[in-house]
């Protein structure tokens, strides 16, 4: 019996030692060598090639090696077995890292006293609002977005959130569905979008959307933050909506495409913060004991945990 590792875009040597280490009693077989098809019982995939997983007549349960699983489930071959996400302590942690650092670094202005330093500039600017005074709407209420609110809520901001179905968090007003969309965005000054990409998300942060955040604003025009997917924003809305003013400042983890492209005019941007998708990276170590767990699971009867709705996407 073997476990099947399925990975692209990522260097899969590491993740196959852990396997090996985390998940004893089966061969753990890649993708990239030859192996036998009818001895797969579990894979774990991030980004495989479609169809990869067809043919496996044994297979009993697909593992993600993220959070996300649209890299999973746009496998129109994927084999109908259950499919099961990450959810880890340490990958929220880092998620919820990089909201804080963008929402501090936009309340606080850092871009532009990077500017003044490195101008000499002395401006004795006492109009710095507090954070008590910013309003942030988190897009996707789930173990990230509920995370990332918990830490702004700490940090004083006014916080809300916009999920499929309403979620009751302390200190955290509530917005669901398409409806409720509307309200929220027009009480929000920074935007986080910590969404799925689903068919329903699919270029879901688009002109009309940004056009109903706040206009009222202690920090001027509003801001985005994506660290969900690029799927869910549409850059080229992006860019017309910083060049007239319906956004200040747009920070990016995720692309339409990636690796973004070298001739992207978001690299340039003065009004852009760019990352390489990195705001919160699996651990190899905890993600392969997950999966050494679910295996145990599975291997004695029970269920899977975080098992995806694939009819839902996410
Ligand atoms: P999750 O627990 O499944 O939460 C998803 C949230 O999105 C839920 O609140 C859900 O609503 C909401 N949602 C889904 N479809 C919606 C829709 N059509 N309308 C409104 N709300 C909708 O997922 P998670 O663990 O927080 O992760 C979120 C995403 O972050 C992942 O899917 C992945 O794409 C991304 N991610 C990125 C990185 C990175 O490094 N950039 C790292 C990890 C994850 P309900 O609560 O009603 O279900
Ligand atoms: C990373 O993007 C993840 O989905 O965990």
């Amino acid at each position: 019996m073997s476990l099947l590792v399925a990975i692209r875009g990522w260097t899969p040597e590491p993740w196959i030692a852990r396997l090996r280490q985390h998940v004893p009693q089966l061969a753990v077989v890649s993708l990239d060598d030859p192996f036998d098809q009818a001895a797969v019982r579990y894979a774990a995939t991030w980004k495989h090639p479609p169809g990869a997983l067809a043919g496996l007549p044994n297979l009993k349960a697909v593992f993600s090696l993220g959070a996300g699983v649209d890299h999973v489930l746009r496998d129109p071959a994927l084999p109908r077995v259950p499919v099961a996400r990450v959810v880890d302590a340490d990958l929220t942690h880092r998620m919820v890292e990089y909201v804080v650092w963008h929402c501090l670094a936009l309340l606080r202005q850092a871009r532009r006293y990077a500017r003044q330093q490195a101008e000499h500039i002395w401006l004795d600017d006492r109009g710095q609002p507090s954070a008590r005074e910013v309003r942030v709407g988190i897009m996707g209420l789930g173990v990230m977005g509920a995370a990332a609110a918990q830490a702004l809520v700490a940090l004083g901001f006014d916080v809300a959130g916009w999920s499929r179905t309403p979620r009751t968090l302390p200190q955290v007003a509530s917005y669901a569905g398409q409806a409720e969309l509307p309200a929220f965005l027009a009480r929000t000054d920074l935007l986080v979008v910590l969404l799925p990409h689903t068919p329903e998300t699919l270029g879901i942060i688009s002109t009309p959307l940004l056009r109903g955040l706040a206009r009222d604003g202690r920090l001027g025009a509003p801001a985005l933050i994506n660290a969900g997917r690029g799927g869910l924003q549409r850059e080229v809305d992006l860019l017309a909506c910083l060049a007239d003013g319906t956004l200040g400042h747009v920070v990016l983890d995720v692309f339409e495409t990636e690796q973004l492209p070298t001739d992207s005019p978001l690299w340039d941007h003065p009004k852009v913060t760019l990352t390489p998708h990195n705001a919160a990276v699996s651990d190899p170590d905890a993600i392969c004991a997950l999966i050494g767990r679910q295996i145990d699971r599975l291997e004695r009867g029970l269920p899977l945990e975080h098992e995806v709705d694939v009819a839902r996407g996410y």
